[in-house]
């Protein structure tokens, strides 16, 4: 009624016309069709979205205006307004505008060059986006409480971490997530970093990492990479770019799995490696006990050394001798099978020895206690539907399990890969089983096997890769 009242007054401002515009597309969108017959729906909202789009794009009845300092620079950049379009969705206008019309704002160059973007997305609810304007929009949005938007790039970003960029984009984002405090993302960001590590190394943006998350990284079990050798050679680069404190060099010296590297490969970079010479002093102590480690059986070397500490923990090598890939061509089919050989594990002692696996995939299996109540299941509702439909499963047993590994237990690793750009695979999952991912409550509950079009299959085929790991915890007690 109000509004109503003073555009029949005359008195037209438009912060009135605006305001009648939204009450009648509210009204509209409230008014019941269903129960009148000659009940209509007027529907032009697309129309105001225009003129309101027009308001910014020619300043018509602008009432603020904010100038853009481009910090460093002396680059001013002015953009005409309206009050009632920016204080609708931050406070932080609000607060800027309770009694001036002209604002001077400062903005860092990226965040000034997407300025005009980011105030059009006040009048229109939308705003593209791309990888190098994720960090600058996600700092404006946040800077100005525009929260909507602000969790929506922080979604953005946790979806395109595997998109294809020319010098990589992750480490960027690991660490500014880390400097706003955004947990989620730093957590994706650091998985996505460990689990796609060889990408990552071959990337541009590998010496730009930062000395806290290189730490971070290089204490994983679970980064998913070539081999420790490959880690060693690609930490060299590192430190030879970035030239860290001498204490971040040997922390992250001392955390190479070096039992995992084999002995001649590990004579020739102790010959080689410029680092590893120059910090010989730091690292001689594990160098000298990986080489008694591949000189004895685990066992033997078990008696007289503490093998119980991450040294002697694999973590996901994808070289054949760790396990195997398996490429399930139409994995919903039925039932695959798979025979592999690994090393028996990584102590040059057992360079002669091998071990047999068989892997049985199966799209759809069931416990027996699921189907042999199959019939009386009457109240079918859609969880035990689900259920009945069995999932997926993926057990890796030896034929040699008779046999005694020595007390070594070897623990199962599965990756998950799936395809983003340029034919790359990426893992997007990492599951840890003893035999069978029964031990496991997700694997691929979400992968929707059945459907040519799911995110797990690359040209109709699921992308497994399984490592087999020696651990030597159990042999501890003989010590
Ligand atoms: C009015 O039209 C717009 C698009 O032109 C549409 O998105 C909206 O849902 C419509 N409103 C109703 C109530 O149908
Ligand atoms: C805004 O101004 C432009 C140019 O002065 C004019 O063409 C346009 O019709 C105006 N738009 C509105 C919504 O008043
Ligand atoms: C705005 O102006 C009013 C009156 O001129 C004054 O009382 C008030 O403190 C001012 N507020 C701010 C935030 O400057
Ligand atoms: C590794 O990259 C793939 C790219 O598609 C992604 O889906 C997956 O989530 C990444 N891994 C992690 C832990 O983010
Ligand atoms: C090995 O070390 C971990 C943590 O350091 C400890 O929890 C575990 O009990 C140890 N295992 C043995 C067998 O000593």
């Amino acid at each position: 009624m109000q509004r109503t009242q003073s555009w029949q007054m005359g008195g037209i401002k438009w912060l009135n016309l605006l305001s009648l515009l939204f009450a009648v597309v509210e009204t509209a969108q409230k008014s019941d069709v269903g129960t009148d017959t000659t009940a209509a729906l007027i529907n032009h909202s697309s129309m105001i979205i225009h003129r309101l789009q027009d308001l910014i794009q020619y300043g018509n009845s602008s009432d603020t205006t904010l100038r853009i300092h481009t910090i460093n620079s002396d680059e001013v950049k002015i953009i005409h307004t309206h009050q009632l379009l920016l204080v609708l969705q931050s406070d932080v206008f609000e607060g800027l505008l309770v009694n001036q019309s002209v604002v001077t704002l400062e903005e860092p160059a990226d965040c000034a060059l997407i300025f005009e973007k980011f105030i059009r997305y006040f009048y229109s609810g939308e705003i593209s986006i791309n990888l190098n304007q994720a960090i600058p929009l996600h700092r404006l949005a946040n800077k100005y409480h525009v929260l909507a938007l602000k969790s929506g790039v922080s979604e953005y970003m946790q979806n395109h971490l595997a998109s294809e960029s020319s010098q990589g984009h992750v480490v960027s984002w690991y660490h500014y997530a880390l400097r706003m405090g955004d947990e989620g993302l730093q957590e994706s960001c650091l998985n996505f970093l460990a689990w796609n590590l060889s990408t990552v190394i071959s990337s541009s943006e590998w010496v730009t990492v930062s000395d806290d998350l290189m730490v971070s990284l290089i204490q994983r079990s679970d980064l998913v990479l070539q081999s420790e050798l490959e880690l060693f050679t690609a930490v060299e680069e590192w430190v030879l770019k970035n030239n860290p404190d001498v204490p971040v060099i040997e922390k992250v010296l001392r955390s190479i799995r070096y039992p995992m590297i084999t002995p001649n490969q590990l004579f020739q970079i102790q010959k080689k490696s410029v680092i590893l010479s120059t910090y010989h002093n730091s690292v001689q102590d594990l160098l000298f006990q990986t080489f008694q480690f591949h000189s004895a059986s685990p066992l033997h070397f078990a008696k007289y050394f503490d093998v119980n500490c991450s040294m002697f923990i694999p973590r996901n090598y994808l070289t054949p001798s760790w396990g195997s890939q398996w490429i399930i061509n139409n994995p919903a089919r039925d039932d695959r099978s798979l025979t592999f050989q690994t090393q028996l594990g990584p102590s040059n002692h057992d360079v002669s020895k091998k071990t047999t696996w068989n892997a049985l995939f199966s799209p759809r299996w069931l416990p027996v206690s699921h189907r042999s109540s199959y019939s009386d299941s009457v109240s079918s509702n859609s969880q035990s539907n689900r259920l009945e439909e069995g999932r997926p499963r993926l057990v890796v047993t030896s034929p040699m399990s008779g046999i005694d590994f020595a007390g070594v237990s070897f623990q199962k690793t599965v990756l998950v890969g799936v395809k983003k750009q340029q034919g790359k695979v990426f893992i997007k999952h990492v599951y840890n089983v003893h035999q069978s991912t029964d031990e496991v409550p997700d694997f691929l509950i979400y992968a929707d096997l059945q459907k040519k079009t799911s995110e797990y299959l690359i040209e109709n085929s699921l992308h497994l890769h399984i490592i087999i790991k020696p651990i030597y915890h159990s042999l501890i007690k003989a010590k």
